[in-house]
């Protein structure tokens, strides 16, 4: 079976989470800190706050910039649940906006046209790795905070700068389908202090200075985590060249036969995720398990959210949201995969869609 995703995982990794298991010092060790200012070096951010998930640090952020009831943040309706999620947890409300049909990331004009009276917050997605068009967004969007969610594009560069760097939070995940992996584990970056000290509050029961000040929960990573993500680090070049490598020989392919993502001028992506939007006339559903009869595993490649059950009663109308939820799908893409490999999915997709 040729797998959708695999994390990249060797003895330096080992040895690492090895060394963390015998000084049993599991969490609150140094290396949480020591992974943090990596990440922030690397992206150019005065802060980095380590949390459990990608989930977490999009959750605590809201929290942190005190979006609440009465609220409502502008979210991409064509993602994985959790930016709207968070949203919907944080008691704020969602307001959706379609994507771009090239580019499968709302466009700063949509951003924009969303907007109203009670807008806190944009949620920004560099969906599948594929960076935002993050001056435009910020020009569009003037004061209005952005929550870039950026859990697929570490490695990925705007025209102007690193993904990760985009207004006043960013979210990474370190889940084992995104370019590096935590097991789970997630990271806020943010250039601001106020907001970097009450992430670190939130994540760790509400303590600021030895007191408990607000009721939270525990979002914290583990050491072990971090001994893990510091040695993946050492590997984020040569994954994310890798990766670039595998979706040229997909692009090559596939150009002008099906609808693929792309990638704004001067913008980089890391290809987390290797889409393809079916053409017309094709089960996508039957699509999958036949390649999976083939030995490819493909997989569903992002949801409509604002169709999900959890936000049952949106009556939002995102057509190219819908249509790319309902035809796209994922491409097996990791950085050890092997170019022939690619030919056989390549292969195997042609041959189920046109026998
Ligand atoms: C765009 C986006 N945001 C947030 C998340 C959540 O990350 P995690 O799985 O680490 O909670 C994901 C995970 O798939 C994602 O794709």
């Amino acid at each position: 079976m040729i797998r959708l995703a695999k994390p990249w995982i060797g003895e330096d990794e080992q040895r690492a989470v090895a060394a963390v298991l015998e000084s049993g010092q599991l969490v609150q060790g140094a290396l949480v800190e020591r992974f943090e200012q990596a990440v922030a070096a690397l992206i150019g951010r005065r802060h980095a706050v380590a949390v459990s998930s990608g989930t977490s640090a999009l959750q605590l952020t809201l929290k942190a910039l005190q979006i609440g009831p009465g609220d409502e943040v502008l979210c991409p309706a064509l993602s994985w649940p959790s930016p709207a999620h968070a949203v919907r947890v944080a008691g704020a409300k969602v307001q959706f906006v379609d994507v771009d049909q090239d580019e499968w990331n709302s466009s700063a004009e949509a951003l924009r046209e969303a907007r109203n009276g009670n807008t806190r917050a944009a949620i920004v997605i560099d969906q599948f790795g594929n960076p935002a068009r993050a001056e435009q967004i910020h020009a569009a969007l003037g004061a209005l905070p952005i929550i870039e969610d950026a859990a697929c594009a570490l490695g990925s560069r705007f025209a102007g700068g690193p993904c990760g760097s985009l207004g006043k939070v960013s979210c990474l995940s370190f889940h084992p389908r995104k370019i590096l992996t935590t097991g789970e584990g997630g990271m806020c970056l943010t250039d601001d202090d106020d907001v970097a000290e009450k992430l670190r509050m939130l994540r760790n029961h509400g303590q600021l200075r030895g007191e408990f000040v607000v009721a939270a929960g525990n979002s914290r990573m583990t050491d072990i985590a971090a001994a893990l993500g510091l040695a993946q680090l050492q590997r984020l070049d040569e994954i994310v060249a890798r990766r670039r490598e595998l979706a040229a020989l997909y692009r090559e392919a596939f150009d002008g036969e099906m609808d693929l993502q792309s990638t704004p001028a001067g913008a980089e992506s890391n290809y987390q995720t290797f889409g393809v939007v079916l053409p017309q006339g094709h089960d996508r559903n039957a699509v999958l398990e036949k390649l999976a009869e083939r030995g490819v595993e493909a997989g569903l490649l992002s949801f409509a959210i604002h169709k999900l059950g959890s936000f049952t009663g949106s009556e939002a109308s995102l057509p190219i949201t819908e249509h790319i939820a309902a035809r796209g799908v994922a491409l097996p893409l990791y950085p050890q995969m092997r170019n022939a490999e690619v030919d056989e999915v390549v292969r195997s997709l042609r041959e189920v869609l046109h026998g």
